[in-house]
């Protein structure tokens, strides 16, 4: 199977190119170098034989912090695949899961749903995406999570996204997005928000010790938040086939 690289013209906008020019300026990056725009054989991709390991990206943050707005975005920009754990659950709902009933009580309370069900659902995800880029959205949402993943041997985050945001404005989003999301109402999002201090927080902390966390501020609008992330991708060393961090991301400016 032949696999194409990601190409420049087709997906950035002259905005973002205009962003990626001003970005080469302040970090010493070259746009054309990042960016393939030839069809890379299976060899040259590193995929054919035994996979490579996938690069992949934790995305963090409260409920209406923007994780799956951003996600979105950095899926057209740099051909990430985008697994929402939270979508990963409520599908498992419509399933004929014997779990489907104890995921649904669970998402509308505002909980947890054990860890052994979620980590077998993202490890099933990652297996049968063909893509060596993950963008992993919503996990670990707690400790055990984080350990659960662990010890089942998943794939460890080669960084970890935060999106910070004030409580008020995560509560304002949740509360006019409209998404017929059975947990979007100020009972649940009280516990969410009250569940994401808790059990989130810390985990948030154990990744920032790692030194893999960006903490991005996530107030704003989608375009200015994404101004934020876009820095962060775009310091990565997307060579033919090898996708390696490049020195730039030790000097990133909002890495905190
Ligand atoms: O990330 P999202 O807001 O879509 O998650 C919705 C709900 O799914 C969470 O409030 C939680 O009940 C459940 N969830 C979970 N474990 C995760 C991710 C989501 O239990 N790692
Ligand atoms: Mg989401």
């Amino acid at each position: 199977m032949w696999r194409r690289g990601v190409s420049l013209s087709s997906m950035l906008s002259s905005s973002k190119s205009r962003l990626l020019n001003q970005m080469q300026v302040a970090y010493g990056f070259n746009a054309s170098q990042v960016f393939s725009t030839r069809v890379l054989n299976p060899a040259e991709d590193g995929v054919s034989g035994a996979r490579r390991k996938p690069f992949v990206t934790f995305v963090l943050g409260g409920p209406g912090s923007g994780k799956g707005t951003q996600c979105t975005r950095i899926v057209n920009t740099f051909g990430f695949t985008h697994l929402s754990v939270g979508d990963l659950l409520r599908k498992e709902i419509y399933s004929d899961s014997e779990n489907g009933s104890m995921i649904l009580d669970t998402i509308k309370e505002g909980k947890i749903v054990p860890s052994e069900v979620t980590v077998k659902l993202i490890k099933k995800a990652i297996e049968a995406s063909e893509n060596n880029r993950i963008l992993v959205d919503g996990f670990p949402r707690s400790e055990e999570n984080r350990i659960a993943y662990e010890r089942v041997g998943g794939v460890e985050p080669d960084i970890v996204l935060f999106f910070d945001c004030p409580k008020e404005e995560m509560v304002k989003r949740v509360l006019n997005r409209n998404q017929g999301r059975i947990d979007d109402n100020i009972d649940t999002v009280k516990e969410r928000l009250s569940v994401f201090e808790e059990l989130n927080l810390p985990v948030i902390k154990y990744y920032s010790e790692k030194g893999i966390l960006h903490k991005i501020d996530g107030t704003g609008t989608e375009d200015e938040i994404y101004e934020r992330v876009l820095p962060i991708f775009a310091a990565l060393s997307w060579s033919v086939g090898a996708l390696k961090m490049s020195s730039q991301i030790s000097i990133c400016p909002i890495c905190k």
